[in-house]
């Protein structure tokens, strides 16, 4: 027998065929599928239920007679109550199926935000560059080229003044192209970026190069670095952090590890870029590493300024005579933005072929 869908309540009448002092006749039910033992019902003929849910149940009942002797037998009547459409096992399914969703779905337009707005950021950052890098070459180098220029003719008025103006005029005229070489120099840091052009790994490996000649001798730690993943082009500006991230560590473990061993692993992850410094010296003072630096070094602290102008997480792992081990990661939304976006951020930075020139 089967109930209608949202069938709460039930009450079954049931009896005993004893004519012999038919009042005196007992009766016990259970409902399997929902009673966990028998139900005494003395003389009653009747049994109630409330608040069933959907499934299959099966009633039974044992009758005794006059003089106490039960009929284990009895009887039963199987029957199940439908499920409403929100008891269904496929509409949970689905209720879970489109909760998680929905989360997938806020995780995505999270990491979605978190991109535009660094994206943001960084077209500030490159706008206000960008325009430092144009006052100084319209201000600072014009003006030093007029001076320039003025010195020169001033050399063609001093037939008269012999030896000591000469020399006087040729301090002024080395001051003013060592102010312009300088200058040119701010120029070109403020407005490119500093690291070749998708070579990360060829960069740090020459900076370290440049480290393990300056500690030769038998202490010198040995350097190996790594790249896992087909190499992509990082924007500029996270280039330059990374970049920068990765020098300061490898001066830091060259400089206090006392390391034999130093790694350098560079990883182009589907899901995000990882930078991994790895050394096997003595490790960072717990106190120092509590602290987040040492008072009057900015280091450290640098680093995590550096990660989050990045757009990603820095992690320092370190432990007394084990090792230091640093990890930059950044979410690859961030590390390798699709190319129309790149367009956009790179646009007012010239490329590196271009800064090459
Ligand atoms: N790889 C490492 N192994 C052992 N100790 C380290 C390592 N890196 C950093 N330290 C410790 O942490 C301290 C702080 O490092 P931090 O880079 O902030 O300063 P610094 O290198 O001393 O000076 P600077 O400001 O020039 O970087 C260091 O003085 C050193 O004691
Ligand atoms: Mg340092």
């Amino acid at each position: 027998m089967r109930l209608p869908a949202l069938t709460r309540e039930l009450q079954v009448d049931y009896t005993a065929l004893s004519l012999v002092d038919a009042e005196k006749n007992q009766f016990r039910y259970k409902l399997e599928g929902y009673d966990k033992g028998w139900q005494e019902a003395g003389t009653r003929r009747q049994a109630f239920y409330t608040n069933l849910g959907p499934g299959n149940y099966r009633i039974r009942v044992m009758a005794a007679n006059n003089s106490g002797v039960w009929n284990e037998a009895g009887a039963s009547l199987d029957f199940s109550v439908a499920p409403a459409y929100y008891q269904t096992t496929w509409f949970r399914g689905c209720v879970v199926l489109a909760f998680f969703a929905a989360l997938w779905g806020l995780h995505r337009y999270r990491l979605h935000q978190m991109a535009r707005v660094f994206n943001a950021r960084m077209e500030a950052r490159v706008g206000e560059r960008t325009r430092v890098a144009r006052d100084l070459h319209d201000t600072l180098l014009q003006s030093f080229q007029g001076v320039l220029l003025k010195f020169s003719t001033v050399k063609y008025l001093i037939h008269s003044r012999s030896d000591d103006a000469e020399e006087t005029l040729d301090r002024y005229i080395d001051q003013a192209r060592a102010a312009i070489t300088e200058g040119r120099d701010a120029v070109q840091g403020l407005r490119s970026s500093t690291v070749v052009a998708n070579d990360l790994a060829r960069a740090v490996t020459s900076f370290g190069q440049g480290l393990t000649a300056d500690h030769a001798g038998p202490d010198c730690p040995e350097l190996r670095v790594f790249v896992e993943g087909k190499s992509q082009d990082l924007p500029p500006l996270v280039r330059d952090e990374v970049y920068k991230i990765a020098c300061e560590c490898l001066r830091n473990a060259f400089r206090h590890a006392h390391a034999k061993r130093i790694e350098v692993q560079i990883g182009y992850e589907p899901r995000q870029f990882r930078l991994r410094l790895l050394d096997n010296g003595k490790g960072i003072d717990p106190e120092v590493l509590i602290a987040g630096g040492r008072a009057g070094h900015h280091g450290l602290p640098g680093l995590h300024e550096r990660a989050e102008l990045a757009g990603g997480k820095l992690s320092v792992w370190s432990q007394l005579n084990s090792g230091t081990e640093i990890e930059l990661t950044i979410p690859a939304a961030i590390a390798y933005p699709k190319p129309k976006t790149r367009a956009a951020k790179t646009a007012g930075v010239p490329s590196e072929r271009k800064r090459s020139e």
